[in-house]
């Protein structure tokens, strides 16, 4: 049998889901030392990352387990080596467990077959960021007080570059296995046209953000624009960035940055009690260090 991957939400049972979350919360992975005997944990990075990548080197560190840390201008993928090839010359290296961003979308899928090799997407161009959509779940479950039944029926939009978002799409799997009403809030050009067309989508800011209980807000990925699309970014700031005076005190902001401040959030958001961003950075490293244990060490 091949070892576990994790690239998508759809990858995990219902009781997985919850269970990472509620034990990413009460009782997270905490070994007292690194064993470089243990097979390593591959940190590889072929787009820039600060939040996951320092996550999951942290997170290894929390199950016990030694971290590689790469990027493709220092390996062999320059040279033309493959990325199977990479993976089962470092799997003789005692490195079994591989953390992947990848420009390019749906592309870890044909690692999955490789022997004694688990993968976990840390974000494929705009196909799925799975961890970052469990940390997210992970965030709120702890804002409703530990209650997974508390996550049905929660009212949450996801407003921005919906189109582009990883994130948004893992969500979009993500809401209605834990019960979330989701829907989204972009200008018309950025609604997303090949998934989540089942979810509710309207371009009418003002009139969908008073009724949800949590708002998260995408990064605008200008890297990831075509010629001539800065000027839609334009027309975003001016109709959906949000301010603090378009939410109520009971409201709660999401976003898993980087932010780009005076884009999609005012900067006013950086001392804003209604923020849950940089808990969503907290949450992410226990949640991180529950799906290494989860995933386990292949054989
Ligand atoms: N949220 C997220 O993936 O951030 P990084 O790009 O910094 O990893």
């Amino acid at each position: 049998m091949n070892a576990r991957s994790l690239l998508r939400i759809s990858d995990l049972t219902d009781g997985e889901i919850f269970g990472l979350c509620e034990k990413a919360l009460k009782n997270p992975p905490s070994a007292s030392a690194v064993d470089p005997r243990r097979s390593a944990v591959a940190l590889m990075f072929l787009e820039p990352s600060t939040r996951t990548r320092v996550s999951f080197e942290r997170a290894s560190q929390l199950v016990g387990r030694p971290t590689i840390l790469f990027d493709d201008a220092s390996t062999s993928l320059v040279k033309g080596e493959s990325l199977e090839d990479t993976l089962l010359t470092l799997r003789a290296l005692n490195i079994s467990t591989f953390v992947i961003r990848t420009p390019h979308t749906g592309s870890l899928e044909k690692l999955r077959v490789l022997p004694g090799i688990s993968v976990i997407n840390a974000g494929d161009g705009v196909g799925e960021h799975p961890t970052q959509a469990l940390l997210d779940a992970t965030t709120l479950l702890d804002a409703l007080g530990g209650d997974r039944s508390r996550f049905s029926g929660l009212r949450m939009g996801i407003l921005g570059d919906l189109r582009r978002s990883r994130v948004a799409r893992s969500w979009a799997e993500l809401a209605p296995r834990l019960g979330v009403h989701l829907s989204f809030i972009s200008p018309s050009g950025w609604r997303p046209q090949d998934w989540g067309t089942q979810i509710p989508w309207t371009d009418r800011k003002a009139d969908a953000l008073g009724s949800l209980d949590v708002i998260m807000a995408l990064r605008v990925q200008k890297e990831r624009m075509g010629p001539g699309e800065d000027k839609d970014t334009e027309a975003f700031i001016r109709s959906f960035r949000i301010h603090p005076l378009d939410l109520t005190d009971r409201q709660k902001l999401m976003h898993p940055g980087p932010v780009n401040w005076d884009v999609e959030l005012s900067s006013e958001f950086q001392r804003d009690s209604r923020s849950l961003i940089l808990t969503q950075v907290q949450k992410g490293l226990s949640l991180r260090a529950c799906v290494l244990d989860l995933l386990g060490e292949a054989s």
